[in-house]
């Protein structure tokens, strides 16, 4: 089976690594943005993997440039792991090639002073009630077009979105005859001894935890203040940590696709050092998205701000400590209360020795190979868009513990409240 990667970052490095474990991409081409990172990759995993290795320059912005190496590649499935700002351009490239579609994010404006899509954003946040720059609403309008061409669009399999959506997809199939409260937390209890440094893309995740926080609570939005809402939690293998709740895009999906839940939130652990170089850096307007001038020329601050910060995909040999991420469900089984909490933990070390990425990307990447192999194998198929909640849960959790991020699941665990 012919398969697409775009991009070449901190998630796909891992995603690679992992496809090339699996015997069922037989050949495997890498495209990205440059070129070399691509042929650094594939000369590492050159004799590690019977798969056939290409490269390729993609400029995953320009339908052109991508319908040009889908052309010459004839993918029967791409896997994008590029950035959001990419997910429609390359939707369509797909449509217009016939290949299935697969990504770890959903779709979100990189120019978010454009007047066409502020037009669009800002009815949507006063219908929705929600602020954040992204939401599922651009790719589910794909629907009809991929149905219509007999191909399959996989949204958001990296962990959280993907991982958390399996996991409650799993709950309600296997535990619960009703979920009613569902709180996903994502902790990384990781030390990289740099003073402040992002996990993954830094422009993406700054913009992401930057944002105003919401939940999903008796088939409403309820919208917060960024970082308003903080508990306390003591994560397996990592300990007590203080957790902020976000906005987060599974919340979206899963508000549609599990029937009956009542209440949706999304928690993640953040440590003081980190919330306070982010509030100064927003304080003096280094997160902003819209251009400046500076000496003669057009900056993006949060453009520049991402060409001092390390890069994410460098962390990996000095990130020590691990990961817990997971769902807690509480709902009814015959008529009885009962809760439970299904997660994960990794450890960033052995992340590294195994792959040279640390656990976010390794997190992100072993998933991103699941959920795509899950479309290429026709495990998962049908024609249309889909999140990962929609599909039979079980393949997909016997894919993480055979690749690499097991699973397990706590029947008493502490709730938060
Ligand atoms: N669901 C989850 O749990 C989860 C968690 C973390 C991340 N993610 C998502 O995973 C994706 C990748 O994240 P990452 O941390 O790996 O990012 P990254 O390290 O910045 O990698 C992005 C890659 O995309 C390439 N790229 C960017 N713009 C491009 C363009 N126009 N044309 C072609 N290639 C382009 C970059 O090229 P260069 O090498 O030239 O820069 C880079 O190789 C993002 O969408 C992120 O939101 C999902």
């Amino acid at each position: 089976m012919k398969l697409l990667v775009i991009g070449c970052g901190g998630v796909a490095t891992v995603a690679i690594h992992k496809c090339c474990e699996n015997p069922l991409f037989t050949e495997i081409m890498i495209a990205s943005r440059t070129k070399s990172k691509c042929d650094a990759l594939a000369e590492k995993l050159r004799g590690r993997t019977s798969a056939k290795l290409t490269t390729a320059t993609v400029n995953a912005d320009s339908f052109e440039s991508l319908c040009e190496i889908m052309k010459e590649c004839k993918p029967h499935t791409v896997l994008n792991v590029a950035l959001p700002y990419q997910d429609l351009t390359i939707m369509d490239a797909c449509l217009e090639c016939g290949a299935n579609y697969v990504d770890t994010a959903n779709y979100e404006a990189e120019n978010t002073d454009d007047p066409e899509w502020r037009a669009i954003y800002e009815k949507r946040c006063k219908e929705k009630g929600f602020t954040a720059y992204f939401d599922y609403s651009w790719q589910w309008a794909y629907q009809e077009k991929f149905k219509k061409a007999g191909l399959t669009a996989l949204l958001g399999t990296g962990f959280d979105p993907g991982v958390t959506s399996v996991y409650s997809a799993y709950a309600l199939k296997h535990y619960f005859d009703e979920i009613h409260y569902i709180d996903i937390l994502d902790c990384n209890g990781g030390d990289h001894g740099y003073p402040f440094a992002t996990n993954f893309n830094p422009e993406i995740n700054l913009r992401e935890v930057s944002a105003n926080g919401s939940y999903w609570e008796n088939g409403h939005w309820v919208e917060t203040k960024p970082m308003e809402i903080k508990r306390e939690y003591d994560f397996d293998g990592v300990g007590m940590k203080d957790m902020y709740l976000l906005h987060h895009e599974e919340i979206e999906s899963l508000a549609k696709n599990i029937p009956n839940v009542k209440r949706i939130r999304f928690f993640m652990t953040f440590g003081q050092s980190y919330l306070t170089h982010m509030q100064c850096l927003q304080n003096v307007g280094m997160l902003g998205t819209s251009p400046v001038h500076f000496e003669g020329r057009e900056i993006v601050p949060i453009k520049f701000l991402k060409a001092l910060l390390p890069d994410p995909a460098s962390l990996g040999p000095r990130t020590v400590g691990k990961t817990n991420i997971g769902c807690i469900f509480r709902g009814v089984k015959d008529g009885k209360e009962k809760s439970i909490y299904i997660y994960n933990v990794c450890d960033h070390q052995e992340c590294y020795k195994e792959t040279g990425s640390q656990a976010i990307s390794y997190t992100t990447g072993v998933p991103a190979m699941i959920g795509t192999a899950m479309v290429a194998s026709g495990t998962w198929k049908g024609p249309g868009v889909f999140n990962t909640e929609e599909f039979d849960p079980d393949p997909y959790m016997d894919a993480l513990n055979k690749y690499g991020l097991p699973w397990q699941v706590n029947e008493n665990p502490v709730l938060v409240d």
